[in-house]
């Protein structure tokens, strides 16, 4: 696997939104896998390039156990124990042995313009974890707090997902498996 995106999604937005990501990378890099963070493994994979966490922001940045319970409370879901958001897996992570990439994203609402983010909070954390930052933290919108994402989200996720691929092929030009990703997809010749 070379790439992974992990997301933690209570009202099934941000989860959208992983996909469309997810199927971005994939169209240009078939080696991409999507988890969601309660079955995310706490070591990434060895060969791992790049790592991509997303995450809605509830009260200002990256979900705590009350604001999650808060959330399955308005969807009328009895609050669970224990969960686990994209705050608490990342700092379960082990430092990873070899460079890894990694770009963040968060889902918040548009209107009205609250500060905060967790694309940000989880960009720290994943410094701080020991992975190489590649690309701003990236934002995509909700009309209101169970959703809908704004019209054209996910088309620019998908987007997204393309950008972040050819920015691993930049960061490696010399790895024969981004070379391979690039004659495969790369527009035919005349
Ligand atoms: C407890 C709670 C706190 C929230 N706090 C914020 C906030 O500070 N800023 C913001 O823009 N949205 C906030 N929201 C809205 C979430 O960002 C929104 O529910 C989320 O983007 C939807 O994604 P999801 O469907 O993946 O959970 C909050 C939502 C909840 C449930």
């Amino acid at each position: 696997m070379r790439a992974l995106v992990v997301y933690e999604s209570s009202f099934g937005n941000t989860a959208e939104i992983a996909r469309a990501v997810w199927e971005g990378m994939f169209s240009r890099m078939p080696d991409v896998a999507l988890l969601d963070v309660a079955g995310a493994p706490h070591r990434v994979p060895p060969e791992l390039d790049l790592l991509v966490v997303g995450g809605p922001t509830q009260a200002f940045g990256m979900s705590r156990p009350a604001t999650r319970a808060d959330a399955q409370a308005q969807s009328g879901v009895t609050p669970a124990e224990s969960t686990t958001g994209v705050r608490e897996w990342v700092a379960s992570l082990e430092r990873p042995e070899r460079a890894v990439y990694a770009a963040t994203f968060d889902t918040r609402i548009h209107s009205p313009h609250v500060p905060g983010s967790a694309a940000i909070g989880a960009m720290r954390a994943l410094r701080r974890a020991g992975f190489q930052l590649t690309a701003e933290a990236e934002c995509f919108w909700v009309m209101g707090t169970k959703g809908p994402l704004r019209e054209g989200e996910t088309e620019r996720a998908h987007a997204w997902g393309v950008e972040l691929t050819g920015l691993l092929s930049a960061l490696h030009p010399t790895d024969p498996r981004a070379q391979a990703d690039r004659q495969v997809h790369a527009p035919p010749t005349r």
